[in-house]
């Protein structure tokens, strides 16, 4: 289960995966912070924290429970932002993160630009997906 919280909601939620006191921080001083929880079995397993600025989206970071890793959570996850958030979304993500590199290109995030050391000696890879509407079915093309 996916919940979408807010900071009239975050304090029925805890668990020691999150930093709770970063994410009341962000809700309540950070006018564009957005924060979806994933839930199993009634435990915080992931997070996706982004920021919704007006037409676009910036994912600032997608994180599954170690132990929950690997079995389509974070792909899960992200998906439901991009239900969620009919947008363009962009994210910088480090180049040696290869697993996480791999979750944004499956969902067709397009390499954009490579920003040289932006973490320390690592470089930084800013991807985006463009938001494509959907045609209804009964909408004839051109
Ligand atoms: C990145 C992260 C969120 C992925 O979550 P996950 O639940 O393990 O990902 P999924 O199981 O949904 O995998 C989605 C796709 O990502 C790829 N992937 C995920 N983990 C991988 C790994 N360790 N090695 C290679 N590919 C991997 C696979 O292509 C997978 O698709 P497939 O199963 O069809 O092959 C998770 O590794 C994580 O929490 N990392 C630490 C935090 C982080 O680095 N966040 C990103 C910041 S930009």
């Amino acid at each position: 289960m996916v919940v979408s919280i807010t900071k009239e909601n975050i304090n029925n939620y805890s668990d020691e995966f999150i930093n709770k006191s970063f994410f009341i921080n962000e809700l309540n001083n950070n006018p564009f912070a957005k924060v979806l929880f994933l839930f199993e079995n009634n435990s915080i397993i992931g997070y996706l924290y982004y920021s919704d600025i007006y037409d676009r989206v910036e994912i600032n970071q997608i994180e599954i429970k170690k132990k929950y890793r690997k079995q389509g959570k974070g792909n899960y996850l992200l998906n439901k932002l991009l239900k969620a958030e009919k947008k363009d979304v962009t994210l910088e993500v480090k180049e040696t993160n290869y697993p996480a590199i791999k979750l944004y290109e499956k969902n067709g995030f397009l390499k954009k630009a490579i920003r040289k050391n932006y973490y320390g000696e690592i470089n930084g890879i800013l991807y985006e997906k463009k938001y494509i509407p959907q045609k209804t079915s009964n909408e004839l093309g051109d």
